[in-house]
C-alpha cells in the first residue's frame, strides 16, 4: 500500500520532521512566571507518546508584560530554558520535532486566562494575586471597550521588543526546540501592527501596507539573522481579520511574498482575532478545515510551504488537504486535546504499513494485541 502524504516525511533547511502532523500551538495559562510546570511537562509528554511529527509548545511570551494573560509561558528568562528543556528531550526522544512559539501579546495583554474567561483581570483576579499592567501596542487604541488602553509604542519600545524576539529565538534553541515560530496573528502585537484595525500610527510604521508590515519584518529579519542557516523558521499569520476594513488575504499574499524573501520557511495560516473571541471561536464561515483556503492561497501565489490549521479533525481531511497541494503540513489542535494518539490513530486508519511510531514499549505490545484481535474476530485497532 502506498505512503499517505501525511506520513512522509518532511525536510526543511536541516530539520526532518518525520510526518506531516502537527500539533498547534495551545496556551494552557497555567505557567508560574513563564515557567512550565508538571502539568505542562505530562501535557507535552502526552503529545510526544502521540505520534505527531511536529509538536508546537505555546506561546512563549518574549517579554513578561508581553504575556496574554499571569499563566502565560515565557521566554523572558534564562530560567525558562532549564523548564523547557525536559520536554523538547522527550520529544526529541522518541524521534519528533517540537518548536517554540515566539510571542507577544500586545494590545491584548494583562488579561485572564483562557479558562478564567479571556477578558479584562477583574477585582477577584488580582485579590487572588494576578498582576496588571498597561500594555504597549502600534497605537493607544484599546482591543475593545472595557479592555486596558495600551500604551503607543515608542522606538526604544520596538527596539527592545524586536531584541527580546532574537534572545527568545536563542532561548528556544539552548533549551533544545528545533525551530522556532514568530507569532504574527490573533490580534496579538505583530498582527496588530499589520491590521488598520489596531494600528492608527502616522510614522513610517503605519498607513501603507508596506508602513504596517515595517515592524513585523524587522522583527523576523532580526530573528532570521540569529538563527543558524540550518534552523527552519515558521511565522503565523491572521490571513484575515474577517472584518470589513480590517486585513484581507490579499495582504496575506503581500506578506507571504515578504516573508518568503525575509528567510521565513513555512507560514502557519490561521485567521482572526482582532473581535472578542475571534481566534478561535469567531463564527465565521466555520467548517471544516475553514482556514486552508488560506494555505492554499500562499502556496500558490508564492510558492512558500504553508501549514494548514483550524477545524480538522479526520485522517481522511487531513490527507486530502496535503493530496490537493492546500498544504505542506496539518495541525491537529482542539482534536488533539481530546485524543493525543491522533497520529497513530490516522496511521491505522489511513493503513500506513510499518507504522513504527508508537514508543518501543508501546509497539512490542500492540502489534501482537492487533494480531490478537484479529484471531478472535475482535473489532480492529481503532
Ligand atoms: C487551548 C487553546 C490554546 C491556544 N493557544 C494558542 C497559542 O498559544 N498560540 C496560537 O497561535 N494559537 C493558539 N490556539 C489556536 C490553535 O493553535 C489552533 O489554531 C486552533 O485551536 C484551531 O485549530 P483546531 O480547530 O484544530 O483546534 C489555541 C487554541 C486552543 C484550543
Amino acid at each position: 500500500m502506498s505512503q499517505p502524504i501525511l506520513f512522509t516525511p518532511l525536510t526543511i533547511r536541516g530539520v526532518t520532521i518525520p510526518n506531516r502532523v502537527v500539533i498547534p500551538p495551545m496556551d494552557m495559562y497555567c505557567a508560574e512566571d513563564g515557567h512550565v510546570t508538571d502539568f505542562h511537562r505530562t501535557h507535552y509528554g502526552k503529545f510526544a507518546f502521540g505520534g505527531a511529527g511536529l509538536i508546537f509548545v505555546e506561546a512563549a511570551a518574549v517579554t513578561r508584560t508581553g504575556r496574554i494573560s499571569n499563566g502565560c509561558t515565557g521566554i523572558y528568562h534564562d530560567s525558562h530554558v532549564e523548564a523547557f528543556r525536559p520536554i523538547t528531550a522527550q520529544i526529541r526522544g522518541l524521534g519528533f520535532r517540537s518548536c517554540l512559539q515566539l510571542a507577544h501579546a500586545g494590545r491584548k495583554a494583562a488579561t485572564q486566562r483562557a479558562w478564567e474567561g479571556n477578558g479584562p483581570l477583574t477585582q477577584e483576579n488580582l485579590e487572588a494575586g494576578d498582576e496588571s499592567w498597561t500594555p504597549i501596542a502600534p497605537s493607544a487604541v484599546a482591543f475593545t471597550e472595557g479592555w486596558l488602553e495600551p500604551r503607543e509604542m515608542d522606538r526604544a519600545d520596538m527596539d527592545e521588543v524586536r531584541e527580546a524576539f532574537v534572545t527568545g529565538a536563542q532561548r528556544a534553541l539552548e533549551a533544545g526546540f528545533d525551530m522556532v515560530e514568530i507569532h504574527m496573528a490573533h490580534g496579538y502585537l505583530l498582527q496588530s501592527f499589520l491590521t488598520p484595525l489596531a494600528n492608527r500610527r502616522e510614522d513610517a510604521y503605519g498607513g501603507s501596507l508596506e508602513n504596517r508590515m515595517r515592524y513585523p519584518l524587522e522583527v523576523v529579519r532580526a530573528v532570521r539573522a540569529a538563527l543558524p542557516d540550518d534552523v527552519p523558521l515558521f511565522t503565523r499569520i491572521s490571513a484575515t481579520d474577517w472584518i470589513d476594513g480590517g486585513w484581507e488575504p490579499g495582504d496575506s499574499v503581500a506578506l507571504a511574498k515578504a516573508l518568503k524573501q525575509a528567510g521565513v520557511d513555512v507560514v502557519d495560516c490561521s485567521s482572526g482575532g482582532n473581535m472578542l473571541h475571534g481566534a478561535t471561536n469567531s463564527n465565521l464561515a466555520r467548517g471544516p478545515a475553514y482556514q486552508a483556503q488560506f494555505a492554499k492561497l500562499l502556496r500558490e501565489e508564492t510558492g512558500i510551504m504553508t501549514q494548514a490549521v483550524g477545524l480538522i479533525r479526520t485522517p481522511d481531511l487531513a490527507e486530502q488537504l496535503l493530496q490537493e497541494g492546500q498544504a505542506d503540513l496539518i495541525a491537529i489542535g482542539r482534536q488533539s486535546l481530546f485524543n493525543p494518539y491522533w497520529a497513530h490513530h490516522a496511521a491505522e486508519r489511513l493503513g500506513v504499513p510499518d507504522w513504527e511510531a508508537w514508543p518501543a514499549p508501546y509497539a512490542w505490545w500492540l502489534s501482537r494485541w492487533k494480531r490478537g484481535l484479529a484471531s478472535m474476530d475482535e473489532e480492529p485497532l481503532a
